[in-house]
């Protein structure tokens, strides 16, 4: 693990606030998984070309099985996850790299199937990514159309909500320009504009808060806030500790595909910091090893 994918800064901006936090009652499940398995299949891999070189051109011409054009291997991203997510809950997932984070949402935002278990939601959720799809040859404002639609919206109600959104990412008139023209900040903006206007039921974000400024941190902050107020759900997947502790009420924490903790923020935060800061130190302690024998 590099130093770079965990967060230890402390923003001021970032630090929670209890008492600014309203007091959303928590009501019924939203979204429940049950035993969740996801897993990749992965066609082809490395061992093709040494395998290619063990074997004639012929009897690379007659053998059509698999294992000779590249091994089939399956990633078990996901191992049998289960939990509950209430109404006017907001989870932070933390975990490092390849844990199974985005898997996860995606699961949840019905972009992939269980491999096994099950995943009921209530109402429709919307995953806010930074790979979420936006149109990069279309301007902003048909992005805006596009994808208020796919978030449930109908066509008046985007276009009641147009000023609000352009407004809220701070684009100004570069909304009328493709998005392939717009720095990465500027599309992590309107993103999360489009997907928390629409209000859904569960809201998603995956990392997509380390492409803005604080001052964008804070308005959409504000934004969670008022989904969140609305009953809805919301999913955070952050590297940044002091956020997910600033803004979720609970904490899911995913080692290898596992839940390995679930509990409130502070608690699960504070234990993954622990173990990600042990981490980084034996990383270090390996690294310094490797250089005193090389
Ligand atoms: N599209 C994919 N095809 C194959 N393997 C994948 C794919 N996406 C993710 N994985 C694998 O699944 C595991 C979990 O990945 P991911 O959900 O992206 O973790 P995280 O978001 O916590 O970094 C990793 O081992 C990763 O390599
Ligand atoms: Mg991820």
């Amino acid at each position: 693990m590099t130093e770079a994918e965990i967060d230890f800064e402390v923003d001021p901006e970032d630090l929670p606030e209890i008492s600014d936090q309203p007091d959303v009652p928590i009501g019924g499940p939203s979204l429940v998984v049950d035993d969740l398995h996801i897993n990749y299949r992965v066609f082809g891999g490395k061992k093709v070309g040494a395998q290619y070189g063990k074997k004639s051109w012929f009897t690379r011409l007659v053998s059509q099985s698999r294992e000779h054009v590249g091994a089939v291997q399956t990633v078990s991203a996901i191992r049998g996850v289960s939990f509950v997510a209430r109404h006017g809950e907001s989870i932070g997932i933390v975990g490092t790299n390849g844990s199974g984070k985005s898997t996860l949402l995606r699961a949840v935002a019905g972009l992939i199937p269980p491999t096994k278990g099950t995943v009921h939601v209530s109402g429709e959720p919307s995953l806010l990514g930074v790979n979420a799809v936006l149109m990069r040859e279309l301007t902003g404002e048909r992005n805006i159309m596009i994808g208020g639609l796919a978030l449930g919206l109908t066509p008046q109600q985007v276009r009641d909500r147009f000023d609000e959104i352009v407004d809220f990412a701070g684009i100004g008139d570069a909304v009328y320009l493709p998005m392939k023209t717009y720095s990465s900040g500027m599309s992590a903006r309107l993103r999360f504009a489009i997907s928390s206007f629409a209000t859904p039921d569960i809201l998603m974000i995956d990392e997509a808060l380390a492409t803005g400024d604080a001052t964008f941190r804070q308005k959409s902050k504000a934004r969670m806030e008022v989904v969140r107020s609305e009953a809805g759900t919301i999913f955070l997947v952050s590297h940044s500790l002091a956020t997910v502790k600033a803004i979720c009420t609970r904490v899911l924490w995913l080692h290898e595909g596992n839940l390995v903790m679930d509990g409130p923020s502070e608690v699960v935060a504070d234990a993954y910091g622990r173990f990600a800061r042990s981490k980084r130190l034996e990383a270090k302690a390996q690294r310094a090893q490797r250089r005193r024998r090389g």
